[in-house]
């Protein structure tokens, strides 16, 4: 288990772009987890590659781009080119995955394959074995600052399991919802990677909320 964390900038002041990219190249986050919508797979509109460009040009730590769009495939290069390292598609959002997941790799990138709450663990068996991240969305997607949906928990004991039978290493990543509380119960039950938006960009603090996110339960 790996108790990384993922900060994702969707909840950060965007006036203040740079001071937060700031804050977390100075803090114990793990990676930097940009949420890219569509305003068609989701509702909502965020941020683009050129956003993803100037993010890369000051931060240090890795860039975990979580895309909700339709048709992913049409886009993988222009990631890849503004600097992304990690390429989360949605498995509801993607007709030939297979394929898109083999041109995730072939890029140069890791490869995540998110799923929404309603999806079952089980449609990743034939793929489990090809990518490197299981996304959990534990709120359905679109927006920051939702409740987390407790199903989760027995999403998180499915996809251990299918991990195991299946001898994969993908490690796995849980988005939407986190708080200190869940984090812990999570990091103990499995979770590799925690995504939070709210929880630490609305806090006065916010290194000191990635510290016990991180280790909370470990240390005080
Ligand atoms: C939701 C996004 C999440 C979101 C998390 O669609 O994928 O990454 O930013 O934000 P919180 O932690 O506020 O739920
Ligand atoms: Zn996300």
């Amino acid at each position: 288990m790996k108790r990384i964390i993922a900060p994702s900038l969707l909840s950060s002041d965007l006036a203040f772009l740079y001071r937060d990219i700031e804050m977390l190249n100075n803090s114990e986050a793990d990676w930097l987890h940009i949420d890219v919508m569509d305003s068609s797979f989701v509702t909502n509109i965020s941020f683009g590659s050129l956003f993803i460009q100037y993010v890369k040009k000051y931060a240090n730590k890795p860039m975990d781009v979580h895309l909700m769009i339709m048709h992913p495939e049409r886009y993988i290069e222009q990631f890849k080119k503004c600097g992304a390292d990690h390429l989360h598609i949605h498995y509801e959002a993607c007709i030939h995955l297979n394929r898109t997941i083999l041109s995730i790799k072939e890029s140069g990138m890791k490869v995540g394959v998110a799923i929404n709450p309603h999806t079952p663990i089980l449609l990743l068996q034939d793929l489990i074995k090809e990518i490197d991240f299981v996304l959990l969305m534990s709120v359905n997607p679109g927006f920051s600052g939702q409740k987390f949906i407790r199903n989760t928990y027995k999403k998180l004991e499915e996809t251990k399991d299918l991990i195991l039978k299946k001898h994969s290493s993908a490690l796995i990543e849980i988005d939407g919802g986190i708080n200190l509380e869940n984090a812990s119960f999570l990091f103990k039950n499995g979770a590799d990677i925690l995504v939070s938006g709210t929880t630490i960009f609305s806090n006065d603090n916010p290194k000191k909320i990635i510290h016990k996110m991180k280790f909370g339960d470990q240390s005080s």
